[in-house]
This record gives C-alpha cells, sequence and structure tokens, in this order.
C-alpha cells in the first residue's frame, strides 16, 4: 500500500490512494507511464548479477509495480501479474500449473472462450479435461482423481450466474492436492476476494469493471504466496506482459470502480426485480435476488453484486429472443461488460454437457450500464413488446 494507513480504510478511499506513492516520483499524483524494453546497468557486476530493481521490460516497471500493487492490496495476494486479456489471464495460470498427464476439473459454466482453450490446447498438450456441474459444492470430492492438478472455478457462472459452494470445493480440492483457481471476473475484489475463500489463484478480465470504458484490453492473474513463484516463472518464461498504457488505464479505471460498481449494482438490481414482473419473462437469473435458487451462497460469500445478469423469455425461440434484440435501441448488441453503456448479447448453451437448463425459452444476457434506469426499462419494454408480436 503507497500511503501508510490506507490499507485499512473504506474500500473508495483504498481505491484512490492505492498502488503508487506520488511523493516516489516528485509528488505527481499519477506514476509514470513507463514504455521500456532496456532497462541500463550502471556497470557490468550489476548486469551479471541483475542486481537492480528493474532488469528489462517484460519483467516489470513502476507501472505494472503501481497496479499489481494496488490489486494485491484488494485480493489479499502475495503477487499479481498482468496479461494483454482476461482469456490469456486464463490461459497462463492454466499452463503454470498443468502439465502432460494432469487432470484439470472445470466448471461446466464456465466463459466460453476458456472452455475453447481447454479443449483444444489443453486436450492437446495431454491434459484431461473434465467439467463438472456448478452446483457440486463438496460432492466435487467424488470427480477428484490421483492426478487431479487443478480445480477452475467461475463464480457466477457465465450466462446462466449459477454460484458455487467455494469453500467447499477448495477444502476437496486441497486435501487431494490440487489448488483452486477462480475467474473472479463478475464480482471484482470489491465483492468477493477468492483468497479469503480457499482459492489459491484469483483471475480478473481487467477489461470489464477495473478498465470500465470498453476501450482496454487486460487481464490480472492474483496468487496466494504458495503459488506466486510458480505463478511468476511461468509469466517470465512466456514473455506475454501487458502494455504500459493499458495497464495504467487500469489502474487510473480503478480510482472510480467502486463509485462505478454501487451505482452498476443498484441500477440492476433494479431492473431484474421490475423484470421479473414484466410479461413475457420466465425468469430473472440474477443471485442477488432472493428468488434465485443460490441466493442464500451468494449471500453468505459476495458482498455485494455487479450489473451483469440474464433473463429467461417464457416460451418461444430464436425469433423472439432476435425481436427483442433488434428493437432496442439503448442496449447495444456488443460482447464484452462492465463498460458505462448497457448492452445486450443472445446466450448459447450449446456448448454445455450439464449446466443447460431445461429454460422456458432462450435467454438473453444483460449488462446494465450507468445510463438512467428509466430510460432502460423502457427500452427493454419495447423490446418485450416486440418479443411478444414476432
Ligand atoms: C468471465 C470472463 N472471463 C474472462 C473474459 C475474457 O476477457 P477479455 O475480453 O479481456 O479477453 C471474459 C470476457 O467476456 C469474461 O466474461
Amino acid at each position: 500500500m503507497a500511503q501508510d494507513g490506507v490499507d485499512s480504510m473504506g474500500i473508495n478511499t483504498r481505491l484512490a490512494h492505492s498502488g503508487n506513492n506520488p511523493h516516489d516520483y516528485f509528488g505527481f499524483v499519477n506514476p509514470p507511464v513507463v514504455h521500456a524494453s532496456t532497462v541500463l546497468y550502471p556497470n557490468a557486476a550489476a548486469m551479471a548479477a541483475r542486481s537492480q530493481k528493474y532488469t528489462y521490460g517484460t519483467r516489470g516497471t513502476p507501472t505494472t509495480d503501481a497496479l499489481a500493487a494496488a490489486i494485491d492490496a484488494l485480493e489479499g495476494s502475495a503477487g499479481t501479474i498482468m496479461v494483454p486479456s482476461g482469456l490469456a489471464a486464463v490461459m497462463v495460470p492454466l499452463l503454470a500449473f498443468l502439465s502432460c498427464g494432469d487432470h484439470v476439473l472445470i466448471v461446466d459454466s464456465v466463459y466460453h472462450p476458456t472452455r475453447n482453450f481447454a479443449d483444444t490446447m489443453l486436450k492437446r498438450l495431454g491434459i484431461d479435461v473434465e467439467y463438472y456441474d456448478p452446483h457440486a459444492g463438496a460432492g466435487i470430492a467424488s470427480l477428484i482423481k490421483p492426478n487431479t492438478r487443478v480445480v477452475f472455478t467461475e463464480s457466477p457462472g457465465s450466462n446462466t450466474f449459477e454460484v458455487q459452494d467455494i469453500p467447499a470445493i477448495a477444502k476437496a480440492a486441497h486435501a487431494a492436492g490440487a489448488i483452486v483457481m477462480m475467474d473472479n471476473t463478475w464480482a471484482t475484489p470489491l465483492y468477493l476476494r477468492p483468497l479469503d475463500h480457499g482459492v489459491d489463484i484469483s483471475i480478473h478480465a481487467a477489461t470489464k469493471y477495473p478498465a470500465g470504458h470498453s476501450d482496454v484490453l487486460l487481464g490480472t492473474v492474483s496468487a496466494n504466496a504458495a503459488c506466486w513463484k510458480q505463478l511468476c516463472e511461468t509469466f517470465n518464461t512466456m514473455g506475454c506482459c501487458a502494455g504500459p498504457d493499458d495497464v495504467y488505464q487500469v489502474l487510473r479505471g480503478l480510482r472510480t470502480m467502486g463509485v462505478r460498481l454501487d451505482h452498476h449494482q443498484r441500477s440492476a438490481l433494479d431492473i431484474a426485480g421490475w423484470l421479473e414482473g414484466q410479461k413475457g419473462v420466465a425468469r430473472v437469473l440474477h443471485p442477488a435476488l432472493p428468488s434465485h435458487p443460490d441466493h442464500g451462497l451468494w449471500k453468505r460469500d459476495f458482498r455485494g453484486s455487479s450489473g451483469i445478469f440474464s433473463i429467461v423469455l417464457a416460451g418461444g425461440g430464436q425469433k423472439q429472443q432476435h425481436a427483442l434484440l433488434d428493437a432496442l435501441k439503448i442496449f447495444g448488441l456488443g460482447y464484452s461488460w462492465g463498460g458505462y453503456e448497457s448492452l445486450a448479447v443472445p446466450v448459447f448453451l450449446g456448448d454445455r454437457t450439464i449446466a443447460k437448463g431445461p429454460y422456458d425459452g432462450p435467454l438473453i444476457r444483460l449488462q446494465i450500464g450507468l445510463e438512467d434506469v428509466d430510460d432502460l426499462k423502457t427500452d427493454l419494454a419495447r423490446g418485450l413488446a416486440a418479443a411478444a408480436s414476432a
């Protein structure tokens, strides 16, 4: 933590003041954006021993150190790496801890490109990939094999928002000598600190809420003390560092993430609750709603909810789904989330083997942005009317 005592303060104070210490750099409030490959050494002995803080651009700069320190303070982690996208943040730790002949358990409601990486690259490298039910909880023990090295979780799950019993999963995994990784992008470390719940490695698409403006791609991976060395060694071996401008933009985004998330949370809950009462909506898949089957687990472990959830239409198919999407005027049709603007996407569950329903009708995922709630409700009402008459 950059400034004495900030660690024990409120979350918005910490977001405003963590990472860099302005007085390390002439008092400028923000850290320098260091564009670097070469770092000079004062003499041959220092070069041979690499006995200085910075040695080469891929291995860290004052800019990456500032963001890593801020994220470590939020996550309670021993170290954080920054990579060029959220998907790279999924890939690097899996490559760091899995070898040919190992078995990995991945939650079935995982972000689709994570599944694609596992089904293509990991399988090609000789790793046994198996998907588990997001509601497995302690029962995951029955799936663990002698060669299980990693359990990969994402909670709530992508698109269908099942909440997992992370402490129970971590207990079973650790008892068998496996480690637990969690894609924690939905909650951010403000609403869930995975390492406090037994997770070893916390993964974020910082592209989403930390960046917050749909203009940056970045991933972060934070490890506990036991896993940090191996994660960092793999990161250095691969040379997949993030660019300094993107790292800086995410640190900039962190300063306002608390107030933005609070707004996303309130608007999303208001709209989700309203949608539950709308004709044409069979279910709203938002874990902070009391009607959600995993609401109890969410309440036990999470400190808040973010701005993305799904709705299930009351019957119909792709025609109704497309009619709703095409009628929207404020919600954009586009992938990703966590930015200031509202988005809607059709949900595809064809890749799932376990967490695939049945659902009453097609699913649509909504990212609730920072616009005024009444305007967003008007837009959604227009979409539901279009679906009803399709
Ligand atoms: C849960 C989750 N993890 C990871 C990612 C990947 O992030 P990026 O778009 O930065 O590759 C996404 C992107 O949508 C996501 O939803």
